[in-house]
């Protein structure tokens, strides 16, 4: 939500910092801005997307500045609204991600003062604040007067015309330095970096860095600290499209090798004894990683007869159920704000807390007291693919370890192959009956459920038709009333326990006139004969099927949305890392 990428050294800033917020578009994708020190402050801003506008802004002069992706929280997307902010004088530049809680009253009392305001953001505030303390000559001690007057969550850059320096400073928004030889960069997570350093400073809460060509300073509410500079192993090719026309595509073919990897990630040494009995445990996620944290519900109680209660984020700051055991978080970002705020009333709780994440160094592995990392790289599209896969593999591994004995590790061995095999699956027809559809139902029942929410709220996020998960048997409580020929509903029926029953709510759902696509086992003629489109899953361990379906509802939604035109990458207001609650 929002990316912010600043620069000082001896490149042209504005190309640095164009090609990073590039990178970084998927935070937000509405307006951006740059603004450089060359030593006068020169600044482009303008509504619309970097990666087709990006260009008008190479053109600002200077080896120093700063750099702005927007998603929309205070006033609408425009140019006014864009960031860089700048101060009275014009002299000040401020770049920003977070929500300023405050800032209605300090626009009062700095409007009250005689400051003029031109946009209606939260961030113009810092740039005035940063002028009513600034002397001239201290760029450091003015913005850190003006972040001791802030309530809410900031990643700030700040340049002032005519300084060799940039002025980083972060509370609960993320900000991480990129160190080079005689260069600096400063920027909201490591993917502006990739191609130009591998060593990084993470900066904490209530940090601020005072960075300039010979190097970078970092205070804790004006003590002087040190943060250690930790290598980041990404490759720069995993951040390009390599030839497939989105990061979708591109991301759901990685995920054989990331669910491989990520499940081999995971051995005995990486869950502490004091995690593999709990008395209970408590799953706290937003979006898709709650989803799965639903398969991880159904797996480990069925598996270890261990209670899981799988909560929302943005449900459990302000509803906390009674904690008991363990709590777990899942991220694929690392920075989700909902997520943050419930692993920090975790900690209050005095729960011993377990993070799943992909990014290394991101605010959650601050936060818990262990965590596991799924292995999935860079994920650029905003839509969760690959991320969802690493999570399964995560939780999958972290049941066999609970359980002991690897009970599903011999069977998952096969998931890469099969993955593999269902990307090449014919599913035209299947886009055929949801293209011209206006709504959709995904049904499954048991470990099938949360991947029929999955699917839904892919479908939904990409093609923007709307999608509905349900558990398949709680469909005749009353969405049956919406079943017609208009309403396909995209049914879960692996072999297993639940086969049968879900074979007949196929039924009814066929008797209600709604086209249904199939999802089960190869060769199952019953199902075949019963649906009007059959998607066939590779033999396999159910775990493996369940997998195997989640891909293939991914590839169904991204076809589907590839068929009515859509923004794929960036589909119309989201934004990949939601840094605000
Ligand atoms: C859906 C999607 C979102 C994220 C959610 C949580 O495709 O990407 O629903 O899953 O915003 O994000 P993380 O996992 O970064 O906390």
């Amino acid at each position: 939500m929002c990316g912010i990428v600043g620069y000082v050294g001896f490149r042209p800033a504005a190309n640095v910092i164009v090609e990073g917020l590039q990178k970084l578009e998927y935070r937000g994708y509405d307006s951006f801005g740059v603004a450089t020190n060359n030593p006068c402050l020169e600044v482009y801003k303008c509504e619309g997307k970097i990666s087709e506008k990006g260009e008008r802004a190479l053109n600002l002069h200077g080896t120093i500045g700063i750099g702005h992706t927007r998603w929309a929280t205070h006033g609408v997307p425009s140019d006014r609204n864009a960031h860089p902010h700048l101060d009275c004088t014009g002299r000040i530049a401020v770049v920003h991600n977070g929500i300023i809680e405050n800032y209605a009253a300090l626009t009062r009392e700095l409007a009250a003062r005689g400051h003029v305001f031109r946009s209606e953001t939260d961030t113009e505030v810092v740039a005035h604040l940063i002028e009513e303390y600034y002397d001239g000559s201290d760029l450091r001690d003015a913005v850190e007067k003006a972040i001791a007057r802030l309530d809410g969550s900031y990643a700030l850059l700040v340049t002032v015309e005519g300084s060799d320096v940039v002025v980083a400073a972060r509370d609960c928004s993320p900000l991480v330095l990129g160190i080079g030889d005689q260069e600096v960069f400063a920027a909201s997570d490591v993917t502006p970096l990739l191609g130009y350093t591998e060593r990084v400073v993470y900066l904490e809460d209530g940090d601020l860095a005072e960075i300039d060509r010979t190097g970078w300073r970092i205070y804790s509410r004006g003590t002087p600290v040190q943060r250690p500079i930790e290598h980041v192993d990404w490759d720069v090719e995993t951040v390009k499209k390599g030839g497939f026309p989105h990061f979708m595509l591109k991301e759901i073919f990685e995920q054989p090798k990331v669910f491989y990897d990520t499940l081999h990630g995971i051995t005995e040494a990486s869950l502490p004894e004091r995690y593999r009995r709990p008395s209970e445990i408590t799953v706290v996620a937003c979006g898709s990683s709650y989803h799965a944290g639903l398969v991880f519900k159904y797996l480990c109680e069925s598996t270890c007869r261990i209670p899981v209660r799988a909560e929302l984020g943005s449900e459990f700051k302000y509803f906390t159920p009674p904690l008991k055991g363990i709590v777990t978080v899942i991220t694929q970002s690392g920075e989700t704000a909902d997520t943050l705020a419930a692993l920090k009333k975790a900690k209050a709780y005095n729960c011993p807390t377990l993070a799943i994440t992909n990014v290394l160094g991101s605010t959650v592995t601050r936060i818990a007291d262990h965590t596991l990392y799924m292995r999935a790289g860079p994920e650029i599209s905003v839509a969760a693919t690959k991320s969802f896969i690493a999570q399964l593999a995560v939780l999958m591994g972290l049941v066999d370890l609970m359980k002991g004995g690897n009970p599903f590790g011999a069977a998952l061995e096969r998931a890469n192959s099969v993955i593999e095999e269902v990307l090449l699956l014919d599913i035209d027809k299947a886009v055929e009956i949801c293209r011209p559809a206006e709504h959709l139902f995904y049904v499954g029942r048991g470990l099938f459920y949360p991947i029929a929410l999955e699917g839904a709220l892919k479908m939904k996020e990409i093609s923007y038709i709307h999608a509905e998960g349900y558990a398949a048997g709680e469909l005749k409580h009353g969405p049956f009333a919406l079943l017609s020929t208009e309403t396909p509903v995209v049914a879960l029926c692996p072999p297993g326990d639940t086969y049968s029953i879900m074979l007949s709510n196929i039924k009814e759902m066929k008797a209600r006139n709604a086209p249904i696509i199939g999802i089960g086992a190869r060769g199952d003629r019953e199902l075949t004969d019963i649906v009007d489109v059959f998607l066939p899953i590779p033999e396999s361990h159910e775990l493996v099927q369940l997998v195997a379906t989640s891909v293939v509802l991914q590839q169904l939604a991204y076809r589907t949305a590839v068929a009515l035109g859509r923004d794929v990458d960036q589909p119309r207001n989201l934004a990949k890392s939601v840094t605000v609650e």
